[in-house]
Parts: structure tokens; C-alpha cells; sequence
């Protein structure tokens, strides 16, 4: 009994010496939003696992076949996490944080790994403001539309333009969960999270001040998220997912896959137990968000079209080793590929690129992270 006491006393001294750190505020967002998702041509059964991981692995092998779009709308619940600086050097300036595929907010604190891993703790050490969002139906996001038809790229894109015009307007709006406006916003990516930073610099392009786009390149290659093997998340993990969450929002089912050096997430230099923790802590992907990605955000073939009226500055960081976004060819190294990438911000008042060594797709929990985290704050400072 004793000892089941000391323990809990323990527990909680260590949870409110983490926590004076930096006060974490979870809120919820209300957003109204309509979008023009594109309409699938041969969209899978929502309730045979079978037809829909078929369809996932087309849409990242030859890609699906659209067939016209369909207007979705709705009020949508985005729910996050705010963090005020922790230093007495405090910037007017808000980072908003946007996950990729299988992942949610706490992609940002480094899914609990140590500070090492944790974004969101250096920018409020930096002296910014944070806040990280969970995409509709991942995290804590209470709603988990039709993970085909209804959750797709262009609804989140329409649904983070209302979040940011909510937190730039005066404390009066009622979406503006946040309570106080910023009139200076940093919009952070990572992969899935940068192609919708990319699109809403080429879509809204006041929306942000500065992008900063973390694993992501204009040279996509799908080839190492085709290797992952998929099942949906309530078949694979009921007791995580819940049994009744829809068959299209999947996770990564095989560890070795996921945590192997040279795959889709890792790379170079990293520790093991930050992989395997990883694989046991993943969110979901939902097949829609991911097939409906090259109609609407890439424009096409080749990366997009240029965010021409975009006059923001852009920093984008991208490991080396990224399987997917870094992928020497014939001639174009990593370094090459992601000079490249600023042309597609033909305006942007300043753009730099930073390729840490030995690093795979999701930098942030590799060795090299503290590094990226320093050479994002060192452009961001400098620029805004
Ligand atoms: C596309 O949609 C139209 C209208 O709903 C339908 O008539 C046509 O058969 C569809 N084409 C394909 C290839 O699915
Ligand atoms: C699921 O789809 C597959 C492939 O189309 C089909 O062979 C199978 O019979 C379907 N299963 C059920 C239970 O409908
Ligand atoms: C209030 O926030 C909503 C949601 O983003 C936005 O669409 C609207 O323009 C804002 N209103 C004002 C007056 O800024
Ligand atoms: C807040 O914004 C609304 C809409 O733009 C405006 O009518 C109102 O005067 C503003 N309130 C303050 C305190 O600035």
C-alpha cells in the first residue's frame, strides 16, 4: 500500500516537472467547411478490408481512376494542442503544426521519446507559440468521416485555410478557439502535412507567413509506402482504433517494415526502441486522404504547379535518406532534387533548404533532429 503511494507521488512529480516546461491547452476548433473532392471512379466496398487495401496499394502503385468531383460539406471538429513560449524572449508568432499519414499531433513531442525528438518544446524555447493540430480523424479528432469519399486531401486543405483565418482574427470570432489572434503564422508540415502547406500556398497564399515543409521534396516516389503492408485499424488493433472506426482508416501492421532501416520512415542513423515506439504509438492513414492526393494537390504529374502568388518565405527539410521524397536518380542527388523544389515558390522572398545526413523520412525522430529543429529556427528568425 505503501509503496503503491510512494509510487503514485513519484508519478506525479515527474508529470508536473514535465509539465512547467510548457503548458500544454488541448482545445477543439468548430470549422464550417465545403470542398470539391474528386470522385472515384471504382471506389472500393466500405466494408470489404480486402477491396479497400487493393485500392491503397493502386493508389500508391499506378494510381485509381477519378470521375469527376462531388461537393462536400459540413462543421467539422479540429481538435489540438496550444503552447505558449517558455522563454522570457517571446515572438508575436504562432508555428501551426500539421502531421503526416500514420501519425497525429504528439508527432511534434516527439510521440513521448525525449526532448531530443521534441519540435513543438524547442519553437516555445525559441520563443513561439504553438499549435498542433490533429487532421479530421486522427488523434483525439472526435469525427471519422467515410475515410473514401468524404475524408479526403482537399476537405483537410479547405478545413486548415478556416483554422488559420480563425486564429488571425480577433478573439470576437467564434471559431477562434484559441481566445487571442496572431497576425504572424508559420504554417509546419511533415509529409502529408507539407503537400497540404504546399497547396495552401498555391491555393490561399496569404494564409502563411512562413512555410516550413519537413519531409517533402516536389520528387515524390511512392515505392516505399507501397512495400508497407496495410490493415485497416480496427481489425488490427480493436482495442486502440475501436472495432466500429470505418475499414478505411488503416495502419502500417508490420513493425519490421515500418522501423527497418532503408523503408519508407527510416534511415541512417536512429535508435531502435524510437522506431518500435513508433510502429506501437502510429495513427491511422485514410485511403482517401492518400488516393485523392494526386488529382487535387500535385495538379498532375511531376510535383504541382508553382505557387505563383505566394510571397511568404518557404524552408523545407528533408532527410538524405527519405525513401520517398529524396530519391537520387541518374545524376540528381537528394541536394538537387530539393533546390528544385524551390522553383515550385517562384515568388517566395526567401527560400533555403536543409538535408540532414543519415536521415530517413521522419526526421524529427532521428538522431540528426535537434539539428533540423536548430537550422528551421535559425531561417525562421532570420526571415520573419
Ligand atoms: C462517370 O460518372 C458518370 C456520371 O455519374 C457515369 O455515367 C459514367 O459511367 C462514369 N464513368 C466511369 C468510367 O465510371
Ligand atoms: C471482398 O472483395 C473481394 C475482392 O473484390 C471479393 O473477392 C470478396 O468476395 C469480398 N468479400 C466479401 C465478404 O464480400
Ligand atoms: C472567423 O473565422 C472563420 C473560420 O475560419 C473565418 O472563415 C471567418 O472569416 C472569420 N471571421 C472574421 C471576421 O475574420
Ligand atoms: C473583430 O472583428 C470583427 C469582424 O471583422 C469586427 O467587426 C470587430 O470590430 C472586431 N473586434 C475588435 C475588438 O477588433
Amino acid at each position: 500500500m505503501l509503496a503503491h503511494l510512494t509510487s503514485a507521488v513519484v508519478l506525479l512529480g515527474a508529470t508536473l516537472a514535465a509539465t512547467t516546461a510548457a503548458t500544454v491547452e488541448p482545445l477543439s476548433f468548430a470549422i464550417s467547411a465545403t470542398s470539391q473532392n474528386v470522385q472515384f471512379a471504382a471506389p472500393p466496398d466500405a466494408n470489404n478490408a480486402t477491396q479497400i487495401i487493393a485500392f491503397l496499394h493502386a493508389a500508391s502503385t499506378t494510381g485509381v481512376a477519378v470521375n469527376g468531383t462531388r461537393q462536400v460539406s459540413g462543421t467539422f471538429a479540429v481538435t489540438g494542442s496550444y503552447c505558449k513560449p517558455t522563454t522570457a524572449r517571446v515572438r508575436g508568432i504562432l508555428q501551426v503544426l500539421v502531421h503526416g499519414a500514420t501519425y497525429d499531433k504528439t508527432l511534434w513531442s516527439g510521440l513521448g521519446q525525449g526532448a531530443r525528438y521534441d519540435y513543438r518544446g524547442y519553437a516555445n524555447a525559441a520563443g513561439y507559440h504553438t499549435l498542433a493540430l490533429d487532421r479530421l480523424g486522427h488523434g483525439s479528432s472526435p469525427q471519422h468521416p467515410d475515410p473514401v469519399a468524404v475524408n479526403q486531401a482537399q476537405l483537410q486543405l479547405e478545413i486548415l485555410h478556416r483554422v488559420l483565418a480563425a486564429v488571425r482574427s480577433n478573439r470576437s470570432n467564434r471559431s477562434n478557439a484559441l481566445g487571442r489572434s496572431f497576425a504572424k503564422i508559420v504554417y509546419v508540415g511533415h509529409s502529408l502535412g507539407s503537400f497540404l502547406g504546399a497547396a495552401i500556398a498555391r491555393t490561399y497564399p496569404a494564409d502563411a507567413d512562413a512555410l516550413v515543409l519537413t519531409g517533402y521534396s516536389t520528387a515524390f516516389t511512392t515505392a516505399a509506402i507501397a512495400a508497407q503492408t496495410y490493415a485497416p485499424g480496427a481489425l488490427f488493433s480493436p482495442s486502440r482504433f475501436g472495432s466500429a472506426l470505418p475499414l478505411g482508416y488503416v495502419v502500417t501492421a508490420v513493425e519490421a517494415e515500418r522501423s527497418r532501416n532503408g523503408g519508407a520512415f527510416y534511415g541512417g542513423a536512429f535508435d531502435t526502441d524510437v522506431a518500435r515506439a513508433d510502429f506501437a504509438r502510429q495513427d491511422t492513414a485514410g485511403a482517401g486522404e492518400f488516393a485523392s492526393l494526386p488529382g487535387l494537390l500535385l495538379g498532375g504529374a511531376g510535383g504541382g504547379t508553382a505557387a505563383d502568388a505566394y510571397a511568404g518565405a518557404v524552408f523545407v527539410a528533408t532527410g538524405q535518406l527519405d525513401a520517398a521524397f529524396c530519391v537520387p536518380t541518374a545524376g540528381r542527388t537528394c541536394a538537387d532534387i530539393l533546390q528544385a523544389t524551390g522553383e515550385s515558390f517562384p515568388r517566395a522572398r526567401a527560400y533555403k533548404y536543409y538535408a540532414p545526413a543519415d536521415t530517413g523520412h521522419v526526421l524529427s525522430l532521428h538522431y540528426s533532429a535537434p539539428a533540423t529543429f536548430r537550422a528551421v529556427h535559425e531561417f525562421l528568425d532570420g526571415v520573419l
